[in-house]
């Protein structure tokens, strides 16, 4: 049997009886854009976030959009943030007219705060952290840092939904929490859906009204905005699903468990967790050599995998204009070359996670 990355159809299978109703009565309400749902969602959001607002988005990246436009992050402005995150990062940087500046990672994958320092300019407009793999980035010494220039910290928290550093929720750190509600999240929409923490008023005003055109009532455009709504269906789907994120987020740390008693750490590395952290394991990352032919074994073997992400961003050809070269982050660009996601959402079986972790743990006694 297959072992998929991903099993969204499973997911569908299992809430299906609930969620058909669920979507019936949202198509009834006459409400499709705009609604109770959304309301709820938000309210929702803010207390697991412990933040004052949330604002639901339409996506992980327009939330990144707005968060930094509602920074005053213009033309000519620089954003710190890393170079191995997902794409949409440093699109919404670019896209607003400034500069990514990269800083390298630590072992774990996320922002190294000793870099930070050196980084900052008097363009510095924002700080950028990513909580990649569900994994904090170290919060204390970035806004340690921060503070100490007066520069605001944006948490893209796109893959850390109930995570937390120092029992603090991601999203509730900075001046603004980003994040994604995409199929493949632990809270996951049934397609684009994001959202937005905050505890400043008037940010969390401003993007109200940025995400629906900038109308403040049916006869007033205050500035010209963006469409950038979540649907009201989105909000019904996430309301219902996120009743169960706890313990989704509790079975992949079981899973992770297991992963941790049966591979073999010889061949294998992750990051342990640290006593601040809780970490919600959007993905679980391993980092090996022969990563390629680990990937192609486990394929064979009928184990599916992915790699997040396998070019860093600096070295990507819309990142030309930036002029990084090849070399110039020694860490992101290594765990490039060794990265593989593994297999850890909710519905994997012991069995199974025995079978990945015997499969790489084989392919490793055989080829070192
Ligand atoms: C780290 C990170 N930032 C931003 C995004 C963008 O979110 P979305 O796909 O909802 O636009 C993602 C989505 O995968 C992400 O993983």
């Amino acid at each position: 049997m297959k072992i998929p990355y991903v099993n969204l159809n499973l997911q569908w299978k299992k809430e299906k009886s609930s969620l058909i109703k669920i979507i019936n009565q949202t198509l009834e309400s006459d409400s499709w854009v705009g609604g109770r749902n959304i309301y709820k969602f938000e309210k929702n959001i803010a207390r697991l976030c412990k933040t004052k607002y949330a604002a639901s988005l339409n996506s992980g990246t327009d939330a990144l959009t707005l968060g930094l436009h509602l920074l005053g992050v213009r033309r000519g402005d620089e954003v710190i943030t890393v170079p191995n995150s997902f794409v949409a990062s440093v699109s919404v940087i670019v896209h607003l007219g400034a500069k990514p500046v990269f800083i390298d990672v630590l072992p774990d994958q996320n922002m190294n705060p000793e870099l930070l320092e050196k980084a900052i300019t008097k363009k510095t407009k924002a700080i950028m952290p990513v909580h990649l793999t569900g994994r904090m980035a170290e919060m204390f010494e970035i806004n340690r840092i921060a503070n100490k220039y007066n520069i605001p910290v944006i948490e893209d928290a796109a893959q850390a939904v109930g995570s937390l550093y120092n029992n603090k929720p991601a999203g509730s750190l900075g001046a603004i929490g980003c994040f994604s509600a995409h199929p493949l999240k632990n809270l996951n929409a049934i397609g684009d859906a994001g959202y937005l923490t905050t505890n400043n008023k008037k940010i969390y005003e401003k993007v109200i009204e940025l995400r629906s055109h900038g109308i403040v009532n049916r006869d007033i455009i205050k500035k010209f905005g963006y469409v950038s709504r979540m649907d009201n269906l989105q909000a019904a789907v996430l309301n219902y699903r996120l009743k169960n994120l706890q313990k989704i987020i509790e079975q992949r740390r079981k899973n992770v468990e297991l992963y941790d008693k049966y591979l073999d750490k010889k061949y294998v590395f992750f990051p342990n967790e640290k006593k601040h952290e809780y970490n919600s394991y959007h993905t679980f990352v391993i980092q090996v050599d022969k990563r390629d032919q680990l990937k192609e074994y486990l394929k064979k073997n009928k184990i599916m995998t992915a790699i997040h992400y396998s070019i860093p961003i600096h070295l990507q050809p819309a990142a030309k204009s930036l002029g990084y070269k090849k070399g110039s982050f020694k860490h992101a660009e290594n765990q490039a070359k060794r990265i593989l996601t593994l297999p850890i959402n909710q519905y994997l079986t012991r069995n199974e996670i025995k079978k990945i972790s015997d499969k790489v743990n084989i392919f490793y006694m055989k080829n070192l």
